[in-house]
């Protein structure tokens, strides 16, 4: 097959269409045929080679966490699913940016749902049905959340609204009609976040960082401590905020939960853009950009 390589560590271009060997599907794994593969954060921190820790590339490094295409092998033991169905698949291991990629964790395809859709939900989707599992959040209760325009807190947004959990979404103000329409109350990053929460209610019951990057000493007051703060990224673990929890029990059901609410139109995700699979580097350096991006998903013919 052919991938995407990350030939070295470093800027995208080291990020190489070539030649690799197929991937073969063990005991319980299905292959795809990738139609799709979506591109996250995370993805051009493991290419710059600043997770080499938690995420240590094998050889040849392919990148991708989330992919969607048509079944095309089966490992032994594998029920419930045929050559030809058309799945989204969770890679916790990575491999989508690639024509083929094996899965552990897969969910059937509605054809109401686009390739491109399908492959940008199964990471965001996991990761805001964990945090939101960690949180434990509950009816009636308020959920302050950064990032509520991103992929992930966009997801949490509509999860959490739906349980009926209040959600203060704070962010920069051209998210700001995104996650109102979402069901959240916005809070502007300008200022004094206790303040612009305090128009709302004096404390919160629980705290979702999906940015990543932000000071959360101000939101760990209002949850009166860090036992209710959770972060995505170990940049902002830390005075007790807990790190999402890691591997692949944290969220089982997760993608069971969400395709269906994307395919009913209940679960809305962010616009997309889309680049071709050949072209990862490009996507990789449009997402480093600076300013406000679409999701991009990589698109495979
Ligand atoms: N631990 C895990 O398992 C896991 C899983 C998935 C993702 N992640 C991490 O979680 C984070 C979010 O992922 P994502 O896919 O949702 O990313 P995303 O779609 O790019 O969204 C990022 C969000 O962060 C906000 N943001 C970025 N820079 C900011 C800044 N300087 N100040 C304030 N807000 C800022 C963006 O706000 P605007 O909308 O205003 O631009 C956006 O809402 C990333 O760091 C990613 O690496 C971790």
């Amino acid at each position: 097959m052919r991938a995407v390589v990350v030939t070295e560590y470093g800027t995208p271009d080291v990020l190489v269409w070539q030649e690799v060997p197929d991937p073969v599907p063990g005991p319980g794994q299905i292959r795809i045929r990738v139609a799709a593969a979506g591109v996250g954060p995370t993805d051009l921190h493991i290419r710059a080679g600043h997770l080499r820790g938690p995420f240590p590339l094998p050889t040849p490094g392919i990148l991708g966490f989330e992919a969607a295409g048509t079944v095309d092998a089966l490992g032994d033991g594998v029920a419930g699913v045929s050559i030809g169905d058309e799945v989204a698949v969770l890679l916790p291991q990575l491999g989508g940016y690639a024509e083929l990629v094996v899965a552990d964790t897969w969910v059937r395809k509605p054809d109401s749902v686009s390739w491109d859709a399908a492959a940008a939900l199964p990471a965001s989707a996991e990761a805001a049905v964990a945090a939101l599992r960690q949180l434990e959040v509950a009816p009636g209760e308020d959920l302050l959340l950064f990032g509520g325009g991103g992929s992930v807190g966009s997801i949490a947004i509509q999860l959490a609204v739906e349980q009926g959990i209040r959600v203060l979404a704070v962010g920069r103000e051209h998210s700001r009609a995104d996650v109102e329409r979402l069901g959240a109350t916005f809070i502007p990053t300008a200022g004094s976040l206790t303040d612009a929460v305090g128009e709302s209610t004096d404390r919160v019951d629980a705290v979702l960082d999906a940015v990543g990057a932000v000071d959360l000493t101000a939101a760990v007051g209002l949850a009166g401590g860090p036992a209710r703060v959770v972060t995505l990224t170990g940049a902002g673990a830390k005075d007790g905020v807990q790190l999402l929890h890691s591997g692949p029990d944290r969220a089982p059901g997760a993608l069971d939960q969400t395709m269906p609410l994307l395919a009913s139109g209940m679960l809305q995700l962010r616009p997309r853009v889309t680049y071709p699979l050949h072209d990862a580097a490009g996507a990789h350096a449009a997402l480093e950009t600076p300013g406000p991006h679409d999701k991009i998903v990589l698109l495979h013919n």
